[in-house]
This record gives structure tokens, sequence and C-alpha cells, in this order.
């Protein structure tokens, strides 16, 4: 094909245009995010796991389809489609300006390729199309004339390449220019500034599920103005695609609350357009709401889902550490509990007399340095009812095990609702307290009833000190599995506890453990995407929920299966399960934790 020479100054003044138009914004948003504050425990390290997550998530684009497979595959194909467009772009501009480098037996070879990759393509933007436009699931919000236009010049893109290869001429080749070139400068002006950075995005997250980061200095109090936003908190912002998965998920969105998730990216977003990454303004106000940020469970559902990078919970946790540590969190319920936990030492608010009663009346020993592990009572397990229960069980099995065990003399909140809240100080009082009396009793290995109280124990209190080994009893359970006498005839549903599952990836061992009662089913929603009991997060404690409950909702669902037995391994769930399974069935179902399930067979 030739090009003469005004045709060529048309070509490189309107790329210059697409470019300036694309940079104008680009720029801009590029200038946001080097200008926030930097990560301080930000690492590249293990740099291995990056690639893989790269190679995964984003060439393979695993995330994307494993949690939406139809409409993830659409998006998979329109993504390879625009790798292997690549080539084809640069070749289409260099073919403008007459130094054409594909024009050999390999180009023509690619070129084939490129033509069936661009039939999948135009195959799956119209069924993106067709699913926005059309289908229209919920989680997608508005209709987006924006999306609709993309679509129409992605097909565009596709058609005109199709055409050009198939008939050749320029027509073809001027009208794919003018829709690459229209196309450019809309991309950072979009969401669909995603297909930029959201592979830099997984590629520099933070590397683990909810981390939550140190403070560092005293002037640091969390996510509190726009100053300390950090670098990787203003580039996931930047990053969403508004794909709804994340509302979809959300326990507190699925039940009529204010907090969306998604909205927490964008709420921060806009934040950044309006006052930029240095501002004074709060964080929480007409961007975010502080009533949507102490809604959330901290269940990680939207971190899990997330197909872009985008955490969550540091951010929402960092803002209500921003809240709470300067003290602009006002609730009644919320002092009632920081105080418990000052003074009491637990989350209840009882004496701790309350516990020692409690350790005498079931003859637990103290532990002395000589049993094999400390079980650790926790909040639950000391001071409720429904928790002592499961200790007592739990304590059973261990004694048919022949495990010796023993408990602490003073044991205190782990601090996770303290943690969860924002409430450092408290946090921080709670994890060292606790961590100098394991170091006393020189405790070797650690078991405990409590998802909550293990994941605090395990990486929280890092910031602190290096705890022992903590493992849950299901772990526990689950190993000497064999030595446990088995019951039989039971259909028991198993709740997946948050911070049991998608926190620690324990899904198989308290299965394995509910089975001594029977036949094990899972609910609708199950495994990492199990919905959560609406006690984490510190809610337990924080009173009445606005709009429907997240435990009715939940038991409705673990009713609908029939089962006789609903199979719990968090006291938590237990606690909030046992009115809600009344509330919302005629004949409930029995609830039992594992624990109870195991202990249930060995004393009949
Ligand atoms: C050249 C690269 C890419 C192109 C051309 C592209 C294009 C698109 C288009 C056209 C949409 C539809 C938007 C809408 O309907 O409003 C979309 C959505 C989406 N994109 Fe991309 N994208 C690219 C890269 C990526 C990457 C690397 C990821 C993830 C790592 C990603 C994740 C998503 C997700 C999750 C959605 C929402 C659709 C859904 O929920 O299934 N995209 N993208
Ligand atoms: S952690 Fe759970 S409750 Fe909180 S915003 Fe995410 S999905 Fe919603
Ligand atoms: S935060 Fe992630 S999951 Fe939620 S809408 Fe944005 S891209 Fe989708």
């Amino acid at each position: 094909m030739f090009f003469s020479l005004p045709e060529k100054i048309l070509l490189a003044a309107a790329m210059a245009a697409a470019a300036y138009g694309f940079w104008m914004r680009f720029g801009k948003v590029l200038a946001r995010i080097r200008a926030a504050k930097p990560d301080a425990d930000f690492s590249l390290d293990p740099i291995a796991k990056r690639v893989w997550d790269f190679i995964w998530e984003v060439m393979l684009q695993a995330k994307v389809i494993r949690e939406r497979p139809l409409p993830g595959l659409a998006h998979a194909f329109v993504f390879w489609g625009f790798c292997v467009f690549g080539l084809i772009t640069l070749n289409h501009f260099a073919t403008g300006f007459g130094w054409p480098f594909l024009n050999n037996w390999f180009g023509e070879a690619y070129e084939v390729f490129a033509e069936y990759f661009g039939i999948l393509v135009s195959i799956g933007i119209t069924g993106l199309f067709i699913r926005r436009f059309f289908v229209r699931p919920k989680w997608l919000g508005e209709l987006s004339i924006e999306s609709g236009f993309i679509a129409l010049l992605i097909l565009t893109l596709m058609l005109t390449y199709i055409g050009g290869f198939l008939f050749g001429g320029k027509i073809y080749w001027w009208a794919h220019t003018i829709a690459l070139l229209a196309f450019l400068p809309l991309i950072p002006h979009t969401k669909h500034l995603h297909l930029v950075i959201s592979p830099v995005t997984v590629f520099l997250s933070r590397g683990s599920f909810s981390h939550i980061p140190p403070l560092v200095g005293d002037e640091d109090f969390g996510l509190d103005t726009g100053k300390d936003l950090t670098k990787i908190v203003a580039l996931q912002a930047y990053s969403c695609v508004e794909c709804g998965r994340c509302s979809e998920h959300c326990p507190a969105f699925n039940t009529h609350k204010i907090l969306d998730p998604k909205k927490i990216a964008l709420g921060v977003r806009g934040y950044l357009n309006e006052n930029g990454p240095r501002s004074d303004q709060p964080l929480l106000g007409p961007f975010i709401s502080q009533e949507a940020a102490f809604q959330c469970t901290t269940c990680g559902s939207c971190e899990y889902q997330c197909p872009v990078g985008i955490e969550h919970l540091p951010i929402i946790i960092g803002l209500r550490r921003g809240a709470v540590n300067t003290g602009k969190w006002e609730d009644d319920y919320g002092t009632k509990l920081f105080l418990a936990l000052e003074r009491n030492g637990n989350a209840l608010g009882f004496s701790s007399a309350e516990r020692d009663k409690f350790i005498q009346k079931q003859e637990f020993p103290i532990f002395d340095g000589t049993q094999e592990y400390c079980l650790w009572l926790g909040c639950m397990g000391g001071y409720d009812p429904q928790g002592r229960e499961i200790i007592a069980s739990f304590a059973t099995v261990m004694k048919h095990l022949g495990t010796t065990f023993g408990v602490l003399k003073k044991e205190r909140c782990t601090g996770d609702p303290a943690r969860r809240l924002g409430n450092d100080l408290v946090f921080q009082q709670l994890a060292e307290q606790n961590l100098e009396a394991l170091k006393q009793a020189k405790v070797a290995k650690i078991v405990s009833i409590c998802p909550h109280c293990v994941r605090t124990i395990s990486t929280d209190w890092k910031d602190y000190g290096e705890a022992p080994p903590i493992e849950h009893h299901s772990e526990f359970m689950a190993r000497y599995v064999d030595k446990l006498p088995r019951q039989n005839g039971a259909k028991v549903v198993f709740h997946d506890p948050c911070y049991l599952g998608r926190y620690r990836g324990s899904y198989e061992q308290p299965r394995t453990v509910a089975a001594l009662a029977g036949e094990v089913v899972d609910p609708a929603r199950a495994r990492e995407r199990s919905f959560c009991c609406g006690a984490g997060g510190g809610l337990a404690f924080l009173g009445e929920e606005k709009g429907d409950r997240v435990s009715h909702t939940r038991a409705k669902e673990l009713a609908a299966t029939g089962a006789s037995v609903v199979g719990a391994a968090c006291p938590f769930c237990n606690t909030m399960f046992r009115d809600a399974l009344a509330a919302v069935s005629d004949a409930p179902p029995k609830l039992l934790d594992i624990a109870q399930i195991a202990a249930a067979a060995i004393q009949k």
C-alpha cells in the first residue's frame, strides 16, 4: 500500500493528537499516583510469586474467568486479541509511513493468525455488549453509554482489520486508523484505564490477603486525609473497572447497607481527582461515608473477588484507623467495647474472675510448660455460654486423644475487634500483654476454637513480637480424625467461616471433622464464596444492623439445604446463627460446632 506525503502528514498529526489526548489525562493520573505517600512496608519480594500472579491473573486471565466463566472468557478473548494485535498495530502505523515490516512469510502467517483472533475478539466484545445492555446484571450498575461506545469501537477495530485483510484497500486501512486513534485518548478518560494500569496493579499488590500495613511514626494514624493515601492505594483506586464483582459478594451490600466495596475504590478515586494525594481534607466525607466504612464485616469477599488486584481491606481498615485513632468515630457501642477491652481484657465486658470460675469448674489445668498445647480460650470460649460449651467439647476430644493441654492463667482478648475497628492503641496493649504472658509460660504451641483468634495471633501480632505457632481446632482434629469415633446418620451443612476459609485456606479440615456425624453438604455459597455470618470486623459488638440481617440471609441458605445439622467452626458464627436459624425456620436444624460433633460420638 502506497501513502502520499499529505497522507503521511495527516497520519502523523492525527497520531500526535491522539497521543496528546491520551497523555493529557494519563499524565495527571500518573502524577497523582506518584505524588502519593510511599508504602512503608512494600517489597518486591518474593518476586517469583509476583511473576506467577501476573502470568496467572493477567496473561491467563484466570481470576477474570474463574469467578464469572462466560463473561470472563469473552473478556479473555478481547484481552488476548489485544495482545496479538500489538504487533499488527505497530506494523499498521509503520505501513502508513512506508516501512511495513510484516511483509514476509512470518508476517503473512501472523496476519492470518491475527485474523482468527479478530473474529474471537468480535464475538467476545459482542457478548460483553449484549450482557451489559440487554442481560444487565444489577452488579454492573447504571447503563453506561461510554461502555457501549468503547465496545462499538473495539468491534469496528476488528471488523476493519478483517475487512482490510480479506479485501485490501485504503478505505479499511483508514477506517482502522481512525478507530485506533479515537480509542487511544478514550482509554485514560474512562474505566478502560484498567487496560493500561491493572497489569501493574496486579503485579504490585501487597502480596498477602487483607494485609494491614504497620503505622509508621507517631504521626501516622491510618487513612485520615489525602496525605495518608499511599501509592498502592492510589494505583488501585484508578484500576477499578466497575465490574461489581466485589458488590455481588459483599454481605453488607447484599443486605441493603450503605456499604458497597466498589464505591470505596471509586470514592478514593473521586477524592484523588478532586483533592489530589497531598490534601488535608478528611477522606471520610463526600466521597466515602464513615457509616459505610464501619458496616464492613472484614469478610474479605471483595478483596478475594477483585480481578484487577484491588485490596479493599487495607483501605477499609485504614479508614477506620484514621477515624478511630483521631477520635472522629463516635459510637456508643464502640466506646463500650474499647473500654471493656482496656479494663477487663475481654470484649464481652466480664470480670476476669468469671473466666477463672469457668476454668475451675471444667478442671482445666493451668499451662505450666509440661503440656503439649496451650488451649486458647478466647473471649467467646472464656465467657460466652455457647463458646464455653464448644471449649468443653474440644477439651473432651483432646483428652480422648491423650493430648496434654493447659490454659493460660491470665489471657486477654487477642485484640481482633480492636484491630479490625482501627483502634491501634488498644490492639497494641492487648497483643503485647498476651505475648508476654505466653513467653512467661513458655508456651510452644497454641490451639484455638476461634478463627479470629488464630488469624490475629498468627498474623496481626507480628507487628509487636513473635507468637508461638497456633492452629485452629479443625486442623488439629482433622489430623487425628481416624482416632475419633463416628456417629453417622446426619446430614450436616457446613458453613465456612470467613477467617478460616478465605483468610486461612482451611476448607477440607473442618469438613473432615463434620463428616464424623454423617454426610456433609455445601450451602449455595460455600468455600471461597462463603457468605459471612455478619459478626466479623468487630460488628458482633456494635449493636443492631440496618437493613436485613446478614445472619438471617445466611441462615436461610443453610436451612434451605434441608440438613438436620448446621456445622460451624467459629464461636462468632455460632452466636450469630443461634438466633438467626430460629428466626428463619419453624423447624431449624441443630447448630453444632465441629468440636461438639466430635465430642458427641465420644460421649455416647
Ligand atoms: C488490552 C487489554 C484489555 C482490554 C482491551 C480490555 C477491555 C475490556 C472491556 C471492553 C471491558 C468491558 C467494559 C464494560 O462492559 O464496561 C472490560 C471489562 C473488564 N476488564 Fe478488561 N481489558 C483489558 C485488560 C484487562 C486486564 C489485564 C484485566 C485484569 C487483570 C481486566 C479485567 C477486566 C474486568 C474484570 C472487566 C469487567 C468485566 C467482568 O466482570 O467480567 N481487563 N475490559
Ligand atoms: S470485607 Fe466483606 S463486608 Fe467488607 S466490604 Fe468487603 S465484601 Fe463487604
Ligand atoms: S473494586 Fe474490583 S471487583 Fe470491585 S468493581 Fe472495582 S474492579 Fe470490580
